[in-house]
């Protein structure tokens, strides 16, 4: 099977991360999915963003969950990047799925949960993608355990992946305990055993964040099944050449 390319945050290289110019981008430039962030605002809204606090890629301050839809839309998710993004706002996880209903996007949604606990993530993620009908297109994903098992009550035969930066013994078979369907891992805990591994369990293997040329061409040689990048041109350019 051919490695798959998520453009992680989009094309985040290139465009302000999690962006619609950013995803427009990586669509543009043949990524086969999308992978992004996703936290809920006061008022329960499911936005597009990586970190808790919106200061690193917006012009505001404090957290996502305190700002309302309205007032997190008014915020500059694009100067910091460069101001050729000036103006560019915040995405919602309904803008985005809208956008890419129509164009065969794969799509990775991961919740962002493992800091802040928002109580109602799963469910709303959950509907957004029922409701738009894509789930048969998205793979969830989390760091926190715990929210695998509430997304796998709300639907057992969601696709889902467990996240993690850090070796864990014994990761394909907690992976499975937790009822996951793939594992998501940085790509310095990548090894030819966890690979194995996984594939003697009937797992997917998807790897983050993997820019450098001669790492992406590890990966489609070891056979992952995908990999995150933020330059998904290099990798789409990469794969005609090196893919077995
Ligand atoms: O989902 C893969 C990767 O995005 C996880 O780490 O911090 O970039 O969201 P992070
Ligand atoms: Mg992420």
């Amino acid at each position: 099977m051919k490695t798959k390319i998520y453009a992680h945050r989009g094309a985040s290289r290139y465009a302000p991360e999690n962006t619609m110019p950013a995803f427009q981008l990586a669509y543009e430039m043949k990524a086969d999915g999308i992978e992004t962030d996703v936290q809920l605002t006061k008022d329960g809204v499911p936005v597009l963003i990586h970190d808790e606090n919106v200061r690193r890629t917006t012009n505001g301050t404090g957290f996502v969950e305190d700002y309302t839809l309205e007032e997190i839309k008014q915020l500059d998710a694009g100067s910091w990047f460069s101001s050729k993004y000036a103006g560019t706002s915040i995405v919602t996880l309904e803008e985005l799925l809208q956008w890419a209903k129509p164009k065969q996007l794969l799509l990775n949604i991961e919740l962002k949960n493992n800091v802040i606990e928002y109580k109602k993530l799963e469910q709303k993620v959950y509907q957004l993608l029922f409701t738009y009908d894509l789930l048969d297109r998205t793979v969830i994903s989390s760091f926190n355990p715990k929210s695998i098992e509430k997304f796998k009550k709300i639907d057992r035969n969601v696709n889902i992946a467990f996240l993690t930066s850090t070796k864990i013994r014994r990761l394909a078979n907690f992976t499975k305990l937790l009822g996951a369907s793939g594992i998501h891992i940085k790509y310095r805990i990548l090894s030819t055993h966890l690979v194995g591994e996984c594939q003697k369990h009937g797992l997917d293997l998807r790897v983050y964040t993997v820019n450098r040329p001669a790492q992406i061409v590890r990966c489609y040689k070891l056979g992952c099944t995908a990999i995150f990048t933020d330059v998904p041109d290099i990798a789409v350019k990469l794969l005609l050449h090196n893919q077995s």
